[in-house]
């Protein structure tokens, strides 16, 4: 596949078929993944994959995300939004939970961080961070080379998900990652269009 059309495919999906994914897709995408750019050249990064309805139904449980959302209150929350941005809000977190239980694969991408998360000062000490998220990005791409999509979610309730999925101590989850086929009816909100005229600065702003 050409590269632009999969930089086009690779969009967020939050509504999945029933359909497995095979595991040579899933290892084809960690691979690359595995070689994007990293800080300090050991790609500390690790993989959970979660394809067991119980162990999905914890992730839900810790992460609190199990009662419904009432659309309702949503739409007065961000009534006042760019009508762009509140598409996406509406459509997506009321999909949370479910996106979590009916993904057929939900993958947990765990990071081993150079200075705890909570004392970063400067964007250096993040250097970890970034670097897991352009495996993040490889990861995505990779998927959507073989029609599969996903939707990044990030995790409140870390410590407690470490210790209920066995992660050592020291490191950090970056993502949870639902991911599958695309349902025929999945909804993919608008993006942005940017000028990149504006945003392009020769020599300085
Ligand atoms: C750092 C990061 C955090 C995100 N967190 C969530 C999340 O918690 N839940 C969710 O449904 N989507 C989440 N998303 C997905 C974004 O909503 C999505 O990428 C964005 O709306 C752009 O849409 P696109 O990916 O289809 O281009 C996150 C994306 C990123 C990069």
């Amino acid at each position: 596949m050409e590269f632009k059309e999969v930089i086009d495919k690779r969009r967020t999906i939050r509504d999945f078929q029933h359909k497995e994914v095979p595991m040579d897709i899933i290892e084809y995408a960690i691979k690359n993944g595995f070689q994007a750019p990293t800080y300090n050249h050991f790609r500390a990064w690790d993989f959970i994959v979660i394809n067991n309805q119980a162990a999905k139904q914890q992730l839900v449980e810790v992460e609190n995300i199990e009662k419904e959302i009432d659309v309702k209150e949503l739409e007065i929350l961000f009534e006042h939004e760019e009508a762009i941005k509140k598409e996406m809000y509406l459509e997506a977190i009321p999909k949370q939970k479910r996106m979590i239980l009916e993904a057929p694969t939900v993958m947990v991408v765990v990071f081993k961080p150079k200075t705890k998360v909570e004392e970063a000062k400067t964007i250096y000490d993040l250097n970890c961070l970034a670097s897991v998220w352009t495996c993040i990005e490889n990861f995505l791409l990779s998927l959507a080379e073989h029609d599969v999509y996903g939707v990044t979610y990030i995790p409140q309730q870390i410590e407690t998900l470490k210790r209920k999925l066995n992660i050592p101590e020291e490191l950090e989850i970056a993502a949870i990652i639902p991911i599958g086929y695309k349902a025929d009816d999945a909804k993919i909100v608008r993006q942005k269009t940017i000028d990149i005229h504006e945003r392009i600065h020769f020599n300085k702003w």
